[in-house]
Formats: C-alpha cells, structure tokens, sequence
C-alpha cells in the first residue's frame, strides 16, 4: 500500500487549482498545495473507494482529489460552515459546484456534537480535516473508527496537540486497527487501516481529564515527535509504517 501511494503520487498530474475558489483567502498558499493534494489524490486511487466521508470540506479541494481519483465513489462532506479551522463561511456552495456531476451528498453540522454520523453505513475511506486542535481529532477519530475501513488524518505534524492526540488515540484503540502509516507530505498524513469496523465498536472516547493525567505517556509521545521532525530525509521522500503487534513496532523508511 505505500508503495503504491509513492508511485501513484510521484507520477499523478492531478491540479487542484483548476477547481480553486478564486477569491480563496489562503489562495498565496496555492503554489504549496499543489503536491498536497496529489498526495490526497494518490492515497484515494490507491485504495480505490466506493464511499467517502469527509469531516471538514472548506472549498472541497480534497473532495475533487478524491472524485478525481476514483470518480464512481459516493462522497459524503460535513462541515461546521463556519471561520473556525480554516473555515469560510459558504465555502461548502463552493465545493458543492465543483463537485457537480458526481455522486455527492453535503451535511451542515458539528461532529464535536456528534456520537455517530448522520448515515449508518460503513464508509470505504473517512477523511478526518476538521477540528486540529488535538480533542478535536480524537473525537472525529473514535466516530470513524466504528464507521471506517481506512481513515485518513490531516495534520498529523500540524501541531505537537494533534500529532499527540493522534498517536494517543492509536495507543488507546491499537486493538480496532491493522497498522497505520504515516506520510509527512505537507502537513502530515496519517493512514489507518480499520479491522473490521462496526457501528457497534467500542471505542474509547476519553475525556481530556483522563489524557490530562497521563502525563509519562505524554512525554513519550511528545519526543518522538521530536525526533521525527528532526529526519528531514523522512520529512522528505519517507513514511512510517506501524503494526500492532505486542508493544507495537515503527517501521521507518528514510
Ligand atoms: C482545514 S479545513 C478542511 C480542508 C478540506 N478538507 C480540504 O482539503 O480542502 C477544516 C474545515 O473543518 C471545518 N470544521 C471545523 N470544526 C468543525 C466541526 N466541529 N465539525 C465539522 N466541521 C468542522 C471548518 O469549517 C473547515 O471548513
């Protein structure tokens, strides 16, 4: 699956600007995001969805690098529609024309409100983007592990706060999932790979006091990402790749 990732972005042409919102306040940012959202792209033509949730749309550029990538996919996006996270207002409409022609469906809400989705269903690939401030991803994560086959997070070197959340939540629920890989890309991919998810899994939705305690493995975590933000090669060209395996072992490919 890495492998094929890297191939597929190393050779994929897919430019998002020819679906840009042209008055896109982080439009000076366009330039930089063009291998960004290749990557996305590469991630979705790897694994090859039929559905796609996506927490967090903004102007749908990740959602056209998917619909591009495997364009029979039913996509699915919410958004808060609001300033927050790099929200813009009716930036949804935006990504709604954009996506004209395919299969989508847009959803106006808050996951941090939510205790599943609106739909049920299982989804092949849940795209978490929403709220990076750390509890904000291990929310939207412990909602779609119970409704993912994949899950993709956004950010994961965005912040220590998410890049620990992130990992704090593979510690707490290694026994939902397969492996994960991590790609540094822009701002950090993280590509988790669901057992066998089920709207029934038990999935642990710690409070912040809980993780506020756990201050050792805070720590722990906090250094490796120290460290790994210091590999600039792996920063680069490389990815990680974890199973879980007794005590869990990190493959790194520099
Ligand atoms: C970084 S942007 C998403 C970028 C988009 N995925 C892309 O690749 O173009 C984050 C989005 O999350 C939305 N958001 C923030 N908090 C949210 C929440 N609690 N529930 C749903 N959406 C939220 C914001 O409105 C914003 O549009």
């Amino acid at each position: 699956m890495i492998q094929l990732i890297l191939d597929l972005y190393q050779h994929s042409n897919f430019d998002f600007t020819q679906y840009a919102f042209p008055s896109d306040p982080l439009r000076d940012r366009f330039r930089e995001w063009q291998d960004y959202y290749r990557l996305k792209w590469a991630i979705a033509k790897a694994i090859q969805p039929n559905s796609i949730l996506e927490i967090g749309v903004r102007f749908g550029y990740s959602a056209i690098a998917f619909l591009q990538a495997v364009p029979k996919a039913h996509y699915v996006g919410i958004d808060i529609d609001n300033n927050s996270f790099g929200g813009q207002q009716g930036a949804i409409d935006w990504a709604k024309q954009i996506t004209e022609g395919y299969h989508t469906d847009f959803i106006i809400g808050n996951t941090q409100e939510m205790n599943e989705f609106p739909s049920p269903e299982i989804y092949d690939l849940i795209h978490v983007d929403a709220q990076q401030d750390g509890d904000g991803t291990y929310h939207d994560l412990s909602l779609a592990t119970k409704q993912a086959r994949y899950i993709l997070v956004d950010g994961l070197f965005w912040t220590a706060e998410n890049f620990q959340a992130s990992l704090n939540w593979v510690r707490d629920n290694q026994r939902h999932f397969e492996y994960f890989i991590g790609i540094p890309g822009y701002a950090g991919e993280l590509l988790i790979k669901v057992k066998s998810p089920s709207v029934t899994t038990d999935c642990w939705l710690s409070n912040t006091t809980d993780r506020q305690t756990d201050r050792q493995n805070r720590q722990t975590v906090v250094s490796f990402y120290q460290l790994i933000r210091k590999v600039t090669i792996f920063k680069t060209v490389g990815d990680m790749t974890t199973t879980n395996s007794l005590g869990g072992n990190c493959l790194i490919l520099a």
